[in-house]
């Protein structure tokens, strides 16, 4: 079995703004052995580091991230709504996190938000991306949006994709090779040993969110999990030093 590794939730959200370079820098410090981010798509057709479609919670902005420029983006402050020694944080492009993640040997989980619905060609332009940096080994491409992963297959079927979901899917195995994805990512409470094992068996990863409380974490990780996402990679991987 493979130990468990450590995905850093929007970076280590617990720690610096969420899907902030310095959130980021954080997880790699503490030798995270994976970053989770969400991508949205600019007006001027960025890619654009960010959970929700608007920058209004974790940013002094507002507005659609589909309704602004770059520049737009880029002027406004992501992260003093965490605490004021984070001002000067900035709303990353994919570009500049995959620039940090450069020569590390490291699991990229890119979640695609809203996809084919506002953000028409992001499937496209995220593979030329991640292709482009060298990265398609290492990365896993995952979306509440399966349609979003089947074009992501469509487009190029090396790009491994996995659903994210939170309730209700009977045989997730089943239903994950019916879409051609390589994994499942469900929320925490729908992850048991079985689910576990038979998704193993059908050559499936399993990388659960969002763990943040060590009794979970340890329940996962336990569960013999591929991977957990977490706010908290510290936690994650004190876990695994004591196993
Ligand atoms: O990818 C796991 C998790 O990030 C999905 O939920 O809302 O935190 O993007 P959310
Ligand atoms: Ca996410």
């Amino acid at each position: 079995m493979k130990a468990t590794k450590i995905i850093a939730h929007r970076g280590a959200s617990g720690y610096a703004p969420e899907n902030t370079m310095k959130a980021f820098e954080i997880a790699l410090d503490l030798k995270a052995h994976g970053i989770e981010l969400d991508l949205h798509m600019s007006s001027d057709g960025q890619l654009i580091v960010c959970h929700d479609e608007r920058v209004d919670r974790t940013t002094n902005g507002s507005g659609f991230i589909r309704d602004l420029t770059l520049k737009e983006i880029k002027a406004l402050d992501a992260g003093s709504w965490f605490g004021s020694k984070f001002k000067n944080q900035r709303v990353p492009t994919l570009q500049e996190v995959l620039d940090l993640l450069r020569n590390r040997d490291l699991l990229l989980n890119i979640e695609l938000k809203s996809g084919p619905i506002f953000y028409p060609n992001i499937e496209r332009e995220v593979i030329k991306v991640i292709e482009d940096y060298g990265l398609m080994e290492n990365t896993i491409i995952s979306s509440f949006n399966h349609y979003s992963l089947l074009e992501v297959k469509r487009i190029y079927n090396r790009v491994k994709t996995a659903p994210l979901y939170m309730a209700g899917i009977v045989s997730p195995w089943k239903y994950a090779m019916d879409i051609g994805a390589d994994g499942i990512h469900p929320y925490f409470y729908n992850v048991t040993p079985e689910l576990v094992k038979l998704s193993a068996e059908k050559g499936l990863f399993v990388n659960t969110f969002t763990v943040n409380e060590p009794q979970y974490l340890k329940y996962a990780i336990d569960c013999g999990i591929s991977g957990v996402i977490t706010n908290y990679p510290d936690r994650g991987l004190a876990i695994l030093k004591e196993r």
